[in-house]
């Protein structure tokens, strides 16, 4: 098995990408490094690869592999806010602070076909091999919750309905009925299983897998 180290201090991510990569043959282990410093940018894929050039330094192998992974919430209406801010913004406003922020919605406008609750996660993974740097997207479309729903997951999970799937495992058109479906309830209300299936951190991670040679 290849053993990928997952730089990040979030064990809930840790946790929703062994589950995916186990069953494809890559260990995943935590790796800690104190210092790392977040850049000041507003592009997730400069944030990730500049964890990835401070990581390096601190390999716990000279041939290991590191995978960094960094996410946020994008809300239409907000023009994007938290966006690359969502873990400053998770700390200081909250899920209830998000659901503040939209709270000037009339209630016709809460309905899914008004889009204005339009909001989407995305993930950039990259990976540090010996062999090179890869780095895969993946975005989850879907809209803010009216109300927190939910124990389970992490983050923004409690306030974050995803849009149904396709057969396929694509996003229906927004206010499309799909066959894959979380019928309304968030990614804290569903189990891990089900959220792997609409996440863009399993996106994005698959984008990536699939820029690994076949021969390493
Ligand atoms: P990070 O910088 O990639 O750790 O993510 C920034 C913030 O986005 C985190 O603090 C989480 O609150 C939020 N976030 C990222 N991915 C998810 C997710 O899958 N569910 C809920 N919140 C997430």
């Amino acid at each position: 098995m290849t053993r990928i180290h997952f730089l990040t201090s979030n064990e809930g991510k840790v946790s929703e990408a062994a589950l995916h990569l186990e069953p494809l043959g890559y260990q995943v282990v935590q790796l800690h490094v104190d210092g790392i410093v977040e850049p000041q940018s507003d592009d997730l894929e400069t944030v990730a690869r500049a964890k990835i050039d401070q990581a390096k330094a601190h390999l716990p192998t000279e041939d290991a592999w590191i995978l960094v992974e960094d996410a946020g919430l994008f809300v239409t209406s907000l023009d994007g806010f938290p966006g690359v801010y969502s873990a400053y913004a998770l700390q200081t406003i909250g899920c209830a602070g998000i659901l503040r922020l939209l709270s000037h919605l009339h209630s016709e406008d809460l309905k899914v076909e008004s889009g204005l609750r339009a909001a989407e996660f995305r993930a950039v993974a990259c990976l540090h091999t010996p062999h090179g740097t890869m780095v895969g997207h993946g975005t989850c479309p879907g809209r803010i919750a009216a109300n927190v729903d939910g124990e389970g997951g992490f983050g923004f999970d409690p306030v974050f309905i995803p849009r149904d799937l396709d057969l396929a495992g694509q996003p229906v058109e927004a206010g499309q009925q799909g066959e894959v479906s979380t019928h309304g309830r968030t990614f804290a209300a569903v189990d891990s299983a089900t959220k792997a299936a609409f996440s863009h951190r399993i996106r994005a991670l698959t984008d990536l897998l699939s820029q690994v040679p076949s021969n390493l």
